[in-house]
């Protein structure tokens, strides 16, 4: 239940409502210090496996960009959300979110507001706060960007990033020069965004500030092609838009290779990220039988996207978003150099050079100074343009004789053919410029970070007593071991401290704990999901009632509740051997 998740992260420093101490505010949490930990073990194994093991580059950018940025992503005019007002008690809420709590309609969201309206009428829906009737309520569109002043004054609005995205898609130029112009090349960024929800709500899941993790992967959509055989193997369930749209549609287990073999996902790379990231939900906690890969239905589609699948997870009875894998051909890229009068492109070297045709023109502004006065410039340069994107249109005037059409500042200028200066001539080319294509898998670390928690929450009964503890894999627990001495006497608990600092100095993330019983202490460790407990007794110190126990100490492993002996000196490789798989309790 999310009441018993969260109740132990407030308890046990894993995350809180932040500036509590001031009434708090929707939406923004701190992470206590075994969340941090957590979330920062999450991006780790995250960095480990989508940047280093995929050979990837990483960018830091900043969170504040300037409004060219948005206005050229297109965010300033569409990122919205659908909002409604109650009339009486005048809370805000997302209308189409009260339209998908209420009814048998799923993702709302893709429907147009005048629709939203009429169903929110027809249902009789009413405020989630106060029950008082919705129906006639203007649905407005608020967009979700926070915005700010860089500076003092108002003439430099900027906005807080509402994706990382942008920060590595403005950078594509530079970009592509690190990557010496090889496509296909990958850029990651792990980094805080900010979405300034009209309801936030379910702890972590639906949040205004957040850390997102991302991949854009820039491809050569004519040549560029994954090495499948990494993921072909790997096990996932999926719900394509067919079987959605089916009524007895259901949820299919396959292997990345099946579902690419049978077109279930038509893109390979977006395949072969779907694999690693089933590989990678799983190694943090994720519950593979709760989790599942969906397609976007048709309706639901960015504009720009051919096709996008998401990861879900089941939480507390409703499936959540963790992230989404979306093919945006040359979108990004194309509508930055627009905006930017930058080139946005990688230089494509031939093997061999080849010789073309290529149509030019060398407008005659002695021409078309006297016809066109101070726009003459301009329709030269509009009609360069012209020859790139469209050289039939002159050879289709050539022939006819009628002239050439351009438009200027929403002025049509009509120049006769002998005037643009065209001609078609045989040009040898080393190379061409190529417009990648964009593969985005787009991560929400506290969305993973959460769904572990839930997935990982167990009650069992020891020793005829309850106990709560958090199954988290080991190489993502806040901490890998708890060291404690029986008592501190006898020279236990100085033994116990040499015992935590060869830990440390083996590069393991160690607690130590002497207040109160064992039992209690192991619990303590459980909650927080610690995985392995070293106690230090009489025996390690050679005072025990068996002496070939002198130097060893007790490992006891969290979800089973074994213990094991272990020589010290060997304990720090056991340990770390453990934490990263390459051991398991049953082999000591
Ligand atoms: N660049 C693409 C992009 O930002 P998105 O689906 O809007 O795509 C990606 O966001 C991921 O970010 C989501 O799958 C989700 O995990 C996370 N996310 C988005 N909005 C969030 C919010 N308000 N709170 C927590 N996580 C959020």
């Amino acid at each position: 239940m999310i009441e018993d998740v969260v109740e132990l992260a407030k308890r046990r420093g894993f995350f809180v409502q932040s500036a509590g101490v001031y009434g708090g505010v929707s939406g923004f949490y701190t992470f206590g210090p075994q969340g941090a930990a957590l979330k920062q073990n999450v991006e780790d194994t995250w960095r480990d496996r989508f940047a280093i093991q995929e050979g990837n580059m990483e960018v830091d950018a900043p969170t504040v960009m300037p409004e060219a940025v948005f206005e050229a992503s297109g965010h300033l005019d569409t990122f919205d959300d659908m909002h409604v007002e109650c009339p009486e008690c005048g809370s805000n809420h997302r209308a189409d979110h009260i339209v998908e709590d209420n009814t048998d309609i799923e993702e709302a969201e893709s429907l147009p507001a005048a629709e939203v309206e009429e169903l929110i009428a027809e249902y009789e829906l009413v405020c989630p706060d106060c029950g008082t009737g919705l129906a006639g309520q203007v649905i407005d569109d608020f967009n979700l960007m926070f915005e700010t002043n860089i500076g003092p004054g108002s003439a430099s609005p900027g906005y807080l990033r509402p994706e990382t995205a942008q920060g590595i898609f403005v950078e594509f130029p530079q970009l592509a020069e690190y990557a010496r112009n090889q496509l296909p090349f990958g850029v990651t960024q792990i980094g805080r965004a900010y979405r300034n929800e009209i309801s936030p709500r379910k702890s972590l899941l639906r949040v205004r500030e957040f850390t997102q993790a991302e991949l854009e992967l820039f491809v050569d959509p004519e040549e560029d092609e994954p090495t499948l055989d990494r993921v072909r193997d790997v096990t996932a369930p999926f719900y394509p838009a067919d079987e959605q749209e089916a009524a007895d549609g259901e949820i299919r287990e396959a292997t990345i290779g099946e579902v690419v073999d049978d077109g279930t996902v038509a893109d390979p790379w977006i395949a072969y990220y779907l694999g690693a990231a089933a590989q990678w939900y799983e190694s943090i906690g994720v519950d593979m039988d709760r989790f599942r890969f969906r397609q976007h239905l048709a309706g639901e589609l960015a504009h720009y996207a051919a096709d996008c699948w998401d990861a879900e997870a089941e939480v507390d009875g409703d499936w959540i978003e963790l992230a989404g894998f979306a093919y945006r051909g040359d979108y990004d890229l194309s509508k930055h150099a627009d905006h930017s009068g930058e080139e946005f492109t990688v230089f494509k070297q031939y093997d061999d050079p080849v010789t073309v045709e290529r149509a030019t023109v060398d407008p005659d502004m002695s021409a078309l100074g006297p016809e066109f006065g101070g726009a003459a410039a301009d329709v030269a340069a509009a009609l360069e343009s012209l020859v790139e994107r469209d050289p039939d249109a002159f050879e289709a005037a050539s022939e006819s004789g009628d002239p050439v059409t351009v438009e200027v500042d929403g002025e049509t200028y009509e120049v006769p053919i002998e005037q643009t200066g065209y001609a078609v001539e045989e040009v040898t080319e080393s190379g061409e410029h190529v417009s990648p294509h964009v593969v985005e898998p787009s991560f929400g670390v506290d969305r993973a970070l959460y769904t572990a928690l839930d997935h990982c929450y167990r009650e069992d009964e020891v020793d005829g007593e309850s106990r709560t503890y958090l199954a988290l894999p080991a190489g993502v627990a806040p901490t890998t071991v708890g060291v404690f001495p029986l008592m501190d006497r006898d020279g236990m608990g100085d033994r116990a401290h040499e015992v935590v600092d060869d830990l440390r100095d083996a590069g393991l993330a160690v607690t130590y704990d002497d207040s109160g019983a064992i039992g209690r202490r192991y619990r303590r460790q459980d909650e927080v999901g610690t995985p392995f407990c070293v106690t230090v007794d009489y025996d390690t110190l050679g005072e025990g009632d068996d002496p070939e126990l002198e130097g060893t100490v007790t490992v006891r492993e969290r979800d089973s509740t074994d213990q094991r002996r272990v020589p010290v000196e060997s304990l720090a490789e056991t340990l770390r051997n453990l934490r990263d798989g390459a051991l398991t309790f049953d082999d000591i």
